[in-house]
């Protein structure tokens, strides 16, 4: 969406503070030997008790309140029975509905004891949507976005997952401009303007530039051993730096 009203800021910086104080938490109370099903039923506490509701639940009818990633797998995680280790790559993806706005945010976290490569797949990472950010202004091209991330990944030793992309946001979970590549696409035409409400969520992986869907019909997930992570912000396209939503 494009915000025309303060009202509209309102209600989008209210779902953006709900979902990232959830998924704060979320994170703050992983543990090993917690299974990912005890971890989701944190984050739809939390979500009931600022009433909201799981976007991915009644927007694609998702098994689950948030998706829960854990090492291989890539993105959108069925919250179930898998049990968190020491050492594993979490990510957790909040979105959520309040009073017909919607925000998403996520972000990736290593369970101690973590390595350097892990951190810095992760801070590489978190570096990636930054950079993106500070790239993302009214009258830029789109394809900044993916161009600011394909470099990090570049100069950081990762590959970029380019099936998963970043999109529009607001009035829905996904709305125009659906596919915000991760990757410089020169053909892409596409101008960001005053008030478009987009996330940037880069994944940045160790093997795999592709992911694909597993058996459960879900979980996305790329080569074997592959490790990847993401960040995700739901934000506001300015003249100047885009204001983020999804802050707690
Ligand atoms: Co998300
Ligand atoms: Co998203």
């Amino acid at each position: 969406m494009t915000i025309e009203t303060d009202e509209e800021f309102q209600c989008l910086k209210k779902i953006g503070r709900i979902v990232a104080i959830t998924l704060k938490e979320m994170k703050s109370r992983t543990e090993p030997g917690m299974t990912t099903l005890e971890l989701d039923q944190i984050g739809k506490s939390l979500l009931e008790f600022y009433d909201a509701k799981s976007a991915p639940k009644i927007t694609y009818n998702f098994p689950g309140y948030t998706c829960i990633s854990i090492n291989e797998e890539a993105a959108h995680g069925i919250p179930g029975s898998r049990v968190i280790q020491p050492g594993d790559i979490v990510n957790i993806d909040v979105s959520a509905e309040k009073d017909g706005y919607y925000a998403d945010t996520g972000g990736s976290f290593v369970v101690p004891p973590s390595n350097f490569f892990k951190d810095k797949l992760i801070s590489s990472t978190k570096l990636a949507l930054g950079e993106a950010c500070r790239n993302a202004k009214a009258g830029n091209s789109l394809n900044l976005i993916g161009k600011s991330i394909q470099k990090v990944a570049k100069r950081k030793g990762f590959k970029v997952i380019k099936n998963l992309c970043s999109h529009g946001v607001g009035r829905g979970l996904h709305e125009e401009p659906k596919e915000i590549p991760g990757y410089y696409d020169p053909t892409d035409r596409r101008k960001l303007h005053n008030g478009l409400v987009i996330t940037i969520e880069p994944f940045l992986s160790t093997k795999s530039s592709l992911v694909s869907q597993s058996s459960d019909g879900w979980t996305l997930v790329g080569h074997e051993n592959n490790l990847s992570a993401q960040f995700e912000h739901t934000m506001v396209i300015t003249q100047g730096q885009p204001v983020l939503l999804t802050v707690a």
